[in-house]
């Protein structure tokens, strides 16, 4: 048993956040405890969100670990004259090595190991004949299966020296993410996180990409609930300890809009802008969050 987490920042006469339809006052506001199994049904009915516990959290760290492991790997090797399609080999045939499953291959029919974004690829960039060259940002998206649990994080990387233009986008991405994470604590919404990453991506001249959004992760790829990246402070579900999810804002340097290429995946901007992405899989816990796929932002 652990202090209320419904009880911050819910006024007396608004909704019970427990779902009950009842005033909070008339609900869960006197209860100065909960029962994490009751809090576990409650979170599923209501938002088909799975909590995670102890052992849970121990496997997710594992996963997440190899995850950083393997974009340190690709880091390592980055370099102009590479195909993206040499990123995909090095992440498939680490992460076997590593007794884990590529979560990205055959996901939904996407044909590769992971994906590689590059320049104005918003996400679900497709490896393969693409030259990277001097001056690019590339995006690596790596999502692994370790024991039954995914772990899902991104980086963007510079070949050679960026443009002074993609050196503060992917800065402006990178703090996106930072404040995002900022606000991940018992108490606190999924509003306030979108509220922290589009006021301060919007504020320094980007803009937030609206298709594609965080996600629930850890017994599957893609749990409930959805992590918008941009909203209103105090709106959407209430983080509650165990709750596991990504956030991972896509920030463009032009317009928010994006088409998809043929080949069904490939999200690029509309107006063919930069575009650059940070992701982490964290997990809320009594007193703030962790991250499960941590490095340094
Ligand atoms: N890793 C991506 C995410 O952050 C999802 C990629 S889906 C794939 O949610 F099929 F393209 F791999
Ligand atoms: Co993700
Ligand atoms: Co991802």
């Amino acid at each position: 048993m652990f202090q209320n987490p419904l009880k911050a920042k819910t006024g007396r006469n608004d909704p019970c956040p427990c779902g009950s339809a009842k005033k909070f006052k008339k609900c869960c506001m006197n209860k100065d405890a909960y029962d994490p199994s009751a809090l576990k049904d409650l979170y599923y009915k209501q938002y088909k969100i799975r909590l995670k516990n102890q052992k849970d959290i121990q496997k997710l760290r594992k996963a997440g670990q190899l995850v950083i492991n393997t974009l340190d790997l690709v880091e390592k090797n980055l370099c102009a004259g590479m195909k993206t399609e040499e990123i995909n080999t090095l992440v498939h045939e680490y992460t076997i090595a590593h007794k884990a499953i590529p979560a990205p291959l055959n996901y939904r029919g996407f044909p590769k190991s992971v994906c590689v974004s590059v320049n104005e690829v918003i996400c679900h960039g497709i490896p393969g004949e693409q030259v990277l060259n001097d001056g690019d940002i590339v995006n690596v998206d790596v999502t692994s299966i370790l024991d039954g649990y995914y772990a899902d994080a991104s980086k963007t990387f510079f070949i050679g020296k960026g443009g002074r233009e993609a050196i503060s986008l992917v800065d402006i991405a990178r703090e996106c993410l930072k404040r995002g994470i900022k606000k991940a604590q018992p108490g606190k919404t999924l509003g306030d996180i979108g509220w922290a990453i589009q006021s301060y991506a919007e504020q320094s001249g980007c803009s937030v990409v609206r298709e594609f959004v965080g996600h629930g992760i850890g017994f599957d790829f893609h749990e409930a609930p959805q992590v918008p990246h941009y909203g209103q402070k105090g709106e959407g579900i209430k983080l509650v300890p165990g709750m596991v999810f990504t956030i991972e804002p896509m920030i463009n340097l032009g317009k928010k809009d994006l088409r998809i290429l043929p080949d069904k995946w490939t999200a690029v901007t509309k107006d063919n802008s930069l575009s650059a992405q940070f992701e982490q899989t964290i997990i809320i816990t009594e007193d703030g969050c962790e991250s499960l796929t941590p490095y340094e932002l």
